[in-house]
């Protein structure tokens, strides 16, 4: 895995540490810090604790771990609602371009500025959009529900159905950052094939959408935090990392060789999984 690859799939919430992507990856986070209103406090903390690591990467775990009872510090990203971009129908999403080389006339359209955060991570956006999927990668980004629906159709097979999947927190807080305690119900659920879709910065809700070729598996756990937050997690575990880049991130949080071990991570809330679902290969406790 390429570091460039890195900067598309793990997106706005993680911190690359070695890439040359690395200034557009850090504007895209700090734009989406803004959004997310994470506190001075907290960052603080982590950078205390973590070697000046952004918290943000703090999603990563192996396998091994996931188990009940296991205590870990994770990073949940919460999108104020009212702030965050929206889903448009396709027929207004479709009548705009959705292009690098239209940059003007959207920033135009959008009253941005050139200098603007907002112009940056629109072109940061447009070129993770336009740049070439890696090897056994399928890449789209949707600009619209409906053509989200429509790729992940074509990439898992369109005559099965659907199943889809996103973390969900079932308490309200502002807290993003805190140690969480896996609960009873780790739930592993059939996976032959899946398209992961992550949020973009954008003024309209796209998605990187994508599905890879190498075993992945896809779990359902339960979390509580330190204050009480209670969160339905979807983990996904990609367990042959021996082709990402040296440089990922996850290995560095993790501690461990690249290549040498599976790496898990969290998904942020407004992230969605879809997987065939299967009639007789349903989830093992659902
Ligand atoms: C999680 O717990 C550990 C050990 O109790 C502590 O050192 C760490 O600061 C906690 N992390 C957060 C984010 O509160």
């Amino acid at each position: 895995m390429s570091p460039k690859f890195i900067s598309r799939i793990l997106l706005l919430h993680l911190l690359l540490i070695t890439s040359f992507y690395e200034t557009g990856a850090r504007e895209l986070i700090e734009t989406e810090n803004k959004l997310l209103d994470i506190s001075q406090k907290e960052q603080k903390h982590h950078e205390h604790n973590h070697n000046h690591m952004d918290p943000s990467v703090m999603v990563f775990f192996t396998l091994q771990d996931l188990k009940v009872g296991k205590r870990m510090q994770i990073y949940f990203p919460k999108r104020n609602p009212s702030t965050s971009p929206k889903f448009w129908p396709r027929d207004k999403a479709d009548s705009l371009p959705f292009s690098l080389n239209k940059l003007q006339t959207l920033l135009e359209i959008f009253s941005f500025s050139q200098d603007s955060p907002q112009a940056k991570a629109m072109v940061d956006t447009l070129k993770e959009c336009e740049s070439k999927p890696i090897q056994g990668e399928v890449k789209f980004c949707a600009t619209s529900l409906e053509s989200m629906l429509d790729f992940t159709q074509r990439s898992l097979g369109s005559s099965n159905d659907l199943g889809v999947y996103a973390t969900s927190h079932l308490t309200k807080s502002s807290v993003t950052f805190q140690n969480y305690t896996t609960l009873e119900n780790i739930v592993r659920i059939s996976a032959p094939k899946m398209v992961a879709c992550h949020t973009m910065p954008y003024p309209y809700a796209v998605f990187y959408c994508h599905s890879q070729e190498s075993e992945n598996r896809l779990y359902r756990v339960s979390l509580v935090g330190d204050n009480g937050d209670m969160v339905e997690a979807m983990v996904v575990c990609h367990m042959d990392t021996s082709h990402w880049g040296h440089g990922h991130v996850s290995f560095q949080v993790l501690g461990v060789a690249p290549g040498s071990s599976n790496v898990c991570h969290f998904f942020p809330a407004d992230n969605f999984i879809w997987v065939p679902k299967l009639q007789d290969r349903s989830a093992s406790a659902m």
